[in-house]
């Protein structure tokens, strides 16, 4: 009872507290802005984003700012920064609103709800400096995109410079090479080429198919069921440092271990005449050239 009338209290509170509530901010325009915050004013002209200001179109002409910051009327009066809006500071989901209201049908965004950044609170502001140096807004250079991205993943760069990996360190690839930081319908916000295939037969073609003959992983695990993506100690930037061993953890003749979870082993068990005491049968590849896939040979010989 003391509840029920203790909350009835705190709404009536509530409702009496919210009558007096100061009016909405209205929007009072760039120019307004510009006499406390001369120096962001003077370079936001030379930012992609001063097309708001002068385009009727998007509906923000001659005030930009408050496109971003919310309408500063409030602020303006106070400069307290509790009255307007931080993008920096702001909660990620607070920030991201104000730039998808212009940039949500971008298909770059599509894959938005999916990645990784959006669930992990990652907001456009952390990798987009709106106010940055010219030039600074969409890092472009791929040195410039890794350096943004290590500033967070540290542990992914560092694989990099293991002896085996793409050229991320010298500047020949970046990570939206094969990532999309806005996210994308693939796991690990993996960018996909013609439907969904991995973005690395981009650039190794070869390996792209479609073959008569595949080798199933290619389409089930992808790519990184054999090798490390970020780099490797390994040759080929194996996931093992032996191709045989690489191969066995599929094609391994492990006993079941009962009747019912037959087949023995996921990929099929190499026929008996593969004797692995044999060198000669150590070395998988060297018969089974078209590990990728193959145009004529079921098992993968040419
Ligand atoms: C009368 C001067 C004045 C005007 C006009 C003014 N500001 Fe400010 N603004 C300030 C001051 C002072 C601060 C620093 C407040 C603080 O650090 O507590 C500030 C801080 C800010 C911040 C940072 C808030 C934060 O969380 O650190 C933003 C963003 C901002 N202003 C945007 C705007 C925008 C957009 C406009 C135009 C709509 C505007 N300001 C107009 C004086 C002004
Ligand atoms: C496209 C969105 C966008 C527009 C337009 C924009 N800002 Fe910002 N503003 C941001 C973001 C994001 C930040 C957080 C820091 C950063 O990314 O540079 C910020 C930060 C600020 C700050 C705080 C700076 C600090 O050092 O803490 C001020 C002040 C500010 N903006 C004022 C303005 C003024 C004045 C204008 C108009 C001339 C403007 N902004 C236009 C997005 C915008
Ligand atoms: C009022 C609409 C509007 C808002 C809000 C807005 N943008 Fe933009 N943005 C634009 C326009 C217009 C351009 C100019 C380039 C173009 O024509 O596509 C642009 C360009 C950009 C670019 C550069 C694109 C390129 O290819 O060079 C980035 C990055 C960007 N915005 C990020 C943001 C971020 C981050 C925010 C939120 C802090 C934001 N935008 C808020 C309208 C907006
Ligand atoms: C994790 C870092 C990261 C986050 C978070 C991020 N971006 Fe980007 N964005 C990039 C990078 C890097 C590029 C350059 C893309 C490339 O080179 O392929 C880019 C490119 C862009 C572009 C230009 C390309 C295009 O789509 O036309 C726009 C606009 C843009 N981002 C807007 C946004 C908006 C809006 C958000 C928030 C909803 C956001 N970004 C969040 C890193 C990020
Ligand atoms: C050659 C393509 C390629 C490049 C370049 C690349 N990645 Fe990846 N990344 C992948 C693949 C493929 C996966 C998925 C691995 C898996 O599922 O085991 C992945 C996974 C990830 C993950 C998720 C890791 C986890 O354990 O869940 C992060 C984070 C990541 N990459 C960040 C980066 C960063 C940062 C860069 C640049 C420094 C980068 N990647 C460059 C292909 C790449
Ligand atoms: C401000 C810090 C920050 C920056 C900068 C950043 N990331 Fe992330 N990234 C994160 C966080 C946080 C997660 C979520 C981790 C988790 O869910 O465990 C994440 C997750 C990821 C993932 C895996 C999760 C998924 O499914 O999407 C990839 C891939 C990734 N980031 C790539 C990149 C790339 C590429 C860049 C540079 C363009 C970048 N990140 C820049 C903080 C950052
Ligand atoms: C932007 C183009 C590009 C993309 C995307 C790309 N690669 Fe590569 N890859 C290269 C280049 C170029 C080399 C040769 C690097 C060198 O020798 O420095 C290479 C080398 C390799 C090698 C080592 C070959 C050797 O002989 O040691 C493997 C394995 C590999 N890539 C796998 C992948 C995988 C898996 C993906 C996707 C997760 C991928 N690549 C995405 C360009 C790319
Ligand atoms: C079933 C395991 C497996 C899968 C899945 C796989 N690879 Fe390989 N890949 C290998 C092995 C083993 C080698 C080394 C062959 C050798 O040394 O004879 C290799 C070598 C390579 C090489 C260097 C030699 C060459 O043929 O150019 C590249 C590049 C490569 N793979 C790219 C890829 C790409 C891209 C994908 C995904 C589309 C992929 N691999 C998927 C096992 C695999
Ligand atoms: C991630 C697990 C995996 C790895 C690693 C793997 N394979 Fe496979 N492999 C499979 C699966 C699954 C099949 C399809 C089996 C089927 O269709 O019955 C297959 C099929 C094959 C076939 C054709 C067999 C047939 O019946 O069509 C050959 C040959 C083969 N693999 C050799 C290799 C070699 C050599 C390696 C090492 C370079 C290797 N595999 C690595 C899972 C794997
Ligand atoms: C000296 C050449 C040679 C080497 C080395 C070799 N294989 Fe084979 N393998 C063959 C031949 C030939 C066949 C085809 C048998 C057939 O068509 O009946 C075959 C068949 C297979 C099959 C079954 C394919 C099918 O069509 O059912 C698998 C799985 C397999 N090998 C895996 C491996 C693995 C794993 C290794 C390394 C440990 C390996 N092979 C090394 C020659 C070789």
């Amino acid at each position: 009872m003391l509840i029920v009338f203790a909350l009835a209290a705190a709404l009536a509170g509530g409702a009496q507290q919210a009558a007096p509530a100061k009016p909405a901010a209205t929007t009072v325009g760039s120019d307004t802005c510009q006499a406390c915050h001369e120096d962001i004013f003077k370079a936001f002209q030379t930012s992609p984003h001063a097309a708001v200001e002068k385009d009727a179109r998007r509906g923000w002409q001659g005030k930009a700012c408050e496109s971003c910051h919310g309408a500063g009327s409030r602020h303006a009066e106070s400069t307290d920064k509790k009255d307007i809006l931080n993008p920096a500071t702001a909660t990620a989901g607070q920030a991201d609103k104000a730039c998808l209201t212009c940039h949500f049908s971008s298909p770059a965004q599509a894959g938005r709800l999916h990645g990784g950044h959006a669930r992990g609170q990652v907001s456009c502001a952390s990798c987009h400096k709106v106010h940055g140096a010219s030039g600074t807004l969409v890092p472009t250079r791929a040195a410039a995109v890794n350096k943004s991205c290590a500033q967070c993943h540290q542990q992914e760069w560092a694989a990099f410079l293991k002896p085996h990996a793409h050229r991320l360190p010298q500047g020949a690839m970046a990570c939206t090479d094969c990532h999309n930081p806005h996210g994308t319908l693939l796991p690990r916000s993996l960018s996909a080429v013609s439907a969904n295939e991995q973005a690395c037969v981009k650039c190794h073609g070869d390996k792209r198919g479609p073959f008569a003959y595949e080798h199933a992983p290619m389409r089930l695990e992808g790519c990184q069921a054999c090798h490390e993506p970020h780099g490797s100690a390994n040759p080929r930037m194996l996931t093992r440092h032996e191709v045989r061993f690489v191969c066995l953890e599929c094609h391994a003749a492990k006993p079941a271990p009962s009747v019912e979870t037959l087949p023995p082993a996921l990929g099929g068990v190499p026929p008996s005449f593969h004797d692995l005491q044999n060198p000669r049968y150590r070395n998988c590849t060297v018969c089974h050239v078209k590990i990728h896939g193959s145009h004529v040979s079921r098992s993968l010989l040419r």
